[in-house]
């Protein structure tokens, strides 16, 4: 009692049971413009909000008596161990919600014994991260124009041990995200009277931040996005620096130069995840990168099922967008993912309560996990299958 007397964060998270609840708290915590770069998706919102109504409108067909007496969540992912079937979404600036960053939420995951992965826009290096993290690492990539850049993060993270290479797919110029567009939000984000006013009162972000390092990308040297004297819109900068004509072939050349496995994100159909398929990609990342792209592209959830029917049992499929339960992951692998993927669930624990915040969160994802499992007689991931889901329109 005495330690959550005397401790803010504790205090803070004694509150919280549910994604909804860090959400909310983030939302006090963080400045309007940053919370909404986090929170926020492109145009109307529409894939965002169908990527969580997806696996909302999708209810278990739960099994009864089935003499279980104890329910085990873990499973293997590429070869590797998983405590559940999760891995931690690639998220650029992982920074602005929290001055540990990358670094908090690669030790989180470790401890909870789930693959986190790095993005290109990190700020926090490859080598950092690693340095921080006896766990799973995978390392994504985006299609920078000069590939040169990409060969050499590709070389970084071979040699940090990074154990899977995640393409994403579905950026060939930004999305608009209307309510970065209202913030003006840039790179770094510009601080000044008008942040420290935006929204609620939030010293102690603004304090944390200005007392901590300058953010800047930490993989890609030489393209930073400035010193903080000229900030960047975020879609100036990916549409001069990212390469929109990005294609099948280059999958192939990012195969000759990385001997693991290579995860295709942003696959958001069955014919192109037919074709992963056929080029041998180990792995289909069922993802509209959370509802920041192509606004009114479908939900990836209803896909996981028609995707696992044409690629067969071969390929690793995961479902990534919308998970803010244990209860989703339970109904993406029930319905033929190998596991999912989680991006904002994370993002808010830790903008919410820093590292322990995201401690707590992967905590409750499990405990989801199992109880779903037992309330639904699945004893082990092997036993999650479809007929213990009702799939809408099925
Ligand atoms: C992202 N996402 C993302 N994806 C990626 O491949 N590279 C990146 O740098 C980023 N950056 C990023 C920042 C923020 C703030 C968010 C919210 C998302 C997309 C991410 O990997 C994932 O696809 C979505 O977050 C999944 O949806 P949920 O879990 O947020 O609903």
């Amino acid at each position: 009692l005495d330690r959550i007397e005397s401790d803010p964060i504790e205090r803070r998270l004694r509150r919280a049971a549910s994604v909804a609840d860090l959400r909310r708290i983030a939302r006090r915590r963080l400045p309007g413009g940053v919370f909404d770069y986090i929170d926020g998706a492109a145009e109307d919102e529409r894939t965002l909000a169908a990527n969580s109504g997806a696996f909302a409108a999708t209810t278990f067909r739960p099994r009864v008596l089935r003499g279980l007496d104890a329910v085990d969540p873990t499973g293997t992912l590429l070869g590797g161990p998983v405590a559940y079937p999760l891995v931690l979404a690639p998220t650029g600036f992982t920074r602005i919600a929290d001055p540990e960053g990358e670094l908090a939420v690669a030790r989180a995951a470790a401890r909870a014994g789930l693959p986190y992965t790095l993005s290109t826009l990190s700020t926090r290096s490859i080598e950092e991260v690693r340095a921080v993290s006896a766990g799973r690492l995978w390392f994504q990539v985006y299609a920078w124009r000069d590939r040169g850049l990409v060969a050499e993060m590709v070389r970084r993270a071979a040699d940090a041990r990074y154990e899977a290479l995640v393409l994403t797919v579905d950026t060939a110029v930004l999305g608009r995200r209307e309510r970065d567009v209202r913030r003006g939000f840039s790179l770094p984000p510009a601080i000044g009277p008008g942040t420290i006013l935006d929204g609620a009162l939030h010293p102690a972000w603004t304090l944390a931040f200005l007392r901590s390092e300058p953010i800047r990308f930490a993989n890609v040297v030489g393209r930073d996005v400035g010193d903080g004297a000229s900030p960047v819109t975020l879609s100036d900068y990916i549409n001069t620096q990212f390469d929109p004509a990005l294609s099948w072939d280059d999958v192939d050349w990012l195969r000759s130069i990385w001997d693991g496995p290579i995860v295709l994100k942003g696959v958001q159909t069955v014919d192109d995840a037919a074709l992963a398929a056929e080029r041998g990609v180990d792995v289909v990342c069922l993802s509209n990168h959370g509802g920041r792209q192509l606004d009114g592209a479908p939900a990836t959830f209803p896909l996981v099922a028609p995707v696992r029917d044409a690629v067969g049992d071969d390929v690793t499929v995961i479902c990534d967008g919308g998970v803010r339960r244990g209860s989703d992951i339970v109904k993406a692998v029930a319905a033929g993912a190998n596991a999912a993927m989680a991006g904002r669930a994370y993002l808010y624990a830790l903008g919410a309560a820093g590292e322990r915040g995201v401690d707590r969160l992967l905590g409750w994802f499990r405990d989801d996990v199992v109880r779903t499992m037992s309330l639904l007689g699945a004893g082990t991931i092997a036993d999650l299958d479809r007929d213990l889901i009702e799939l809408p329109g099925a």
